[in-house]
């Protein structure tokens, strides 16, 4: 497959980024990926042990030191590491994240969940490409003018946090990819070769692929998880919670009761109270842990995309890269 831009401007093979995931992408499969010719992403809360460490700035900085380490030493190829940016009280955590960054220098890193005015310009002082993800247009023009060198469009459809704006994959990136001269990564809903081909012809240089790599042989994630994407159909997702921030998820139990209480009324707090509160099934394991860890993926927090229903195997990151490339191949050829 032909490299694109940010192939050549990151020094990978395959336009293909492996999207952060809290608490499954440690350093081991960030590693994979990269050495499998993607650009792999070490998630946060790689190696946390518990919420009490997840709280702790000093504690959280020196995992991701450690995790950055273990990266280098397993590959010899670029990767990248993900600060989501946090406000009020975990404020401290992003920054104290970022310092160990900068002091670390993995050659790339994902800021997402903030403002690109935060810490573009003391990471890029450091010599590190920065990629910020963006739910807009407006947002993605701003990230360009605080410096950032490529943006990330993560879509509607995608897993875990989605932007507010909840415009989809599909005409984000072109909008983005009009707006902006920077290279435009897109992610959410990207799972096969196809996707890969419909991410570059939108505009994109390269495919934010997350659900996909959790039905992975290498991916730590529980295995009631995968079972739970190769079960899924179409319909298997919900994007909810627009009180107190949107995310996607399998539906269950956790999503059906929090719907429920936001459709009579709770409020922000008594929704925040909720989702922390968990259910004696989960053991006192706040609920994104529970279900990506435990395996608990009828209470727990089952972040995944609406692409789950597309995954019919668990493969190797290799094997999957190999498909992805491949298959777009194959594509391009029949439609040329
Ligand atoms: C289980 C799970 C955990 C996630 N955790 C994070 C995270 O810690 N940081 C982050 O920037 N995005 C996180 N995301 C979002 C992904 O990085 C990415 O935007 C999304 O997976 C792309 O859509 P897709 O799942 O359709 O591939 C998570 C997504 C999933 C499914």
């Amino acid at each position: 497959m032909k490299k694109t831009a940010i192939c050549d401007r990151l020094g990978i093979e395959y336009p293909i980024v492996q999207a952060p995931m809290a608490w499954i992408t440690p350093a081991e499969f960030a590693a994979a990926v990269s050495n499998a010719g993607g650009l792999g992403t070490i998630g946060p809360m790689a190696g946390i042990k518990g919420p009490r460490e997840a709280g702790d700035a000093d504690v959280v900085g020196e995992r991701l030191r450690e995790q950055i380490r273990k990266a280098r030493s397993l590959t010899s190829k670029p990767f990248s590491a993900n600060v989501p940016v946090g406000r009020g009280g975990r404020a401290p955590i992003s920054d104290r994240m970022v310092d160990v960054i900068i002091e670390e220098k993995p050659p790339v890193v994902i800021v997402v969940m903030g403002s690109p005015a935060l810490y573009t310009k003391r990471l890029k002082a450091a010599g590190i490409f920065v990629m910020h993800a963006v739910g807009s247009v407006k947002h993605a023009q701003f990230a360009e003018a605080q410096g950032v060198d490529a943006v990330i469009c993560e879509g509607y459809e995608g897993g875990g946090h989605l932007g507010g704006e909840e415009l989809t994959t599909f005409v984000m990136t072109p909008q983005v990819a009009d707006a902006v001269k920077i290279p435009v990564v897109a992610g959410g809903g990207i799972g096969d070769a196809r996707g890969l081909v419909a991410a570059l012809a939108l505009g994109a240089s390269a495919a934010y692929v997350g659900t996909r790599f959790m039905a992975t042989i290498e991916c730590p994630v529980h295995p009631n998880m995968k079972q739970a994407i190769l079960d899924a159909i179409d319909t298997s997702t919900i994007a909810f919670g627009r009180k107190t921030g949107l995310s996607r998820c399998l539906k269950n139990e956790y999503t059906r009761e929090h719907v429920a209480l936001e459709a009579g009324g709770s409020s922000f707090e008594e929704m925040r109270e909720y989702e922390r509160s968990g259910t004696p099934s989960l053991q006192g394991r706040r609920r994104v842990p529970a279900a990506l860890i435990d395996g608990n993926v009828v209470h727990g927090s089952a972040a995944m995309g609406a692409v789950a229903g597309l995954v019919k195997e668990v493969v190797s990151v290799a094997d999957l890269i190999q498909s992805m490339v491949k298959g777009a191949d194959e594509i391009l050829k029949r439609l040329a």
